[in-house]
């Protein structure tokens, strides 16, 4: 069962959510989008550039891509987020995708630009956006951005109350995370909201209230960065399971 949900918050804002009934109809939906939007990007422009999301819930969707046919010698993986740590680190999200999807697949170690997680923060960040630059041009389009949705409201490393939330010019951010006690990198409001697709992974009934808060209630991006998400092309869809979004309403 898949329920289609347009959502407008108070001020306006449009959000596209696609509800599946569990967490396993998600993920293959979710499979689904990569490949698709992959070979529109392949067929249209030649290759596919994605920024992948850390965290918990994407890691069964690539696990799903590793057996998914795809011209992986034309798809460019970058990184929504990292923590700074090395890449063989446990919390690495680079380390995450590597063991879920990238060692599982015919891709090019070139195609594969991690953020350097193990260099000093603010100097990964300024190389991250040059690879950015170089591999996406100065308009710094990626086709599809995956995120996720903490229960604090953050997403890739934008987490509330930073500077990133409101970056206007960089691509990417270096911060110190209080609530992590750790350093991260983030993409910025800018180089996602230029993306071609955003697309959010939300699912578990944990975050059904903070998914409320984000997509119906007040405009607050500082307190709420996800709300700091609004793609130029189409508004960002949101992939959700039931649970999660069992606090949205639904139009009469
Ligand atoms: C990270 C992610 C982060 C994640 C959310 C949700 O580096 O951890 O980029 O933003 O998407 O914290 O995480 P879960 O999917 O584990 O709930």
């Amino acid at each position: 069962m898949t329920e289609n949900i347009h959502l407008v918050a108070p001020d306006g804002a449009i959000a596209h959510a696609i509800v599946y009934s569990d967490a396993l109809e998600l993920v293959a939906a979710a499979a689904g989008l990569v490949v698709s939007l992959a070979n529109e990007a392949i067929s249209a422009r030649g290759k596919f550039s994605i920024a992948l999301s850390g965290g918990n819930t994407p890691k069964p969707v690539y696990e799903r891509l590793a057996s998914t046919k795809l011209d992986w010698t034309r798809v460019h993986v970058y990184f929504g987020d990292e923590r700074c740590v090395p890449p063989n680190d446990p919390l690495s999200n680079y380390r995450m995708a590597k063991e879920a999807l990238l060692d599982k697949i015919a891709i090019p170690p070139a195609n594969v630009r991690r953020m350097r997680g193990e260099d000093p923060p603010d100097e990964a960040a300024q190389r991250y956006e040059q690879t950015l630059r170089e591999g996406l041009g100065e308009d710094g389009r990626l086709d599809l951005v995956l995120l996720g949705l903490g229960d604090d409201g953050h997403t890739a490393s934008l987490f509330p109350g930073l500077a990133a939330v409101t970056e206007t010019q960089r691509w990417v951010f270096a911060s110190y995370v209080e609530v992590t006690g750790k350093w991260r990198m983030s993409l910025t409001p800018p180089v996602i909201n230029a993306a071609r697709t955003v697309a959010f992974l939300v699912e578990g009934a944990g975050k059904a209230d903070v998914l409320r808060r984000v997509l119906l209630g007040p405009r607050q991006p500082v307190v709420l960065p996800a709300q700091s998400v609004h793609p130029t092309e189409r508004p960002a869809l949101w992939l959700l399971d039931v649970a999660a979004a069992a606090r949205l309403d639904r139009p009469r």
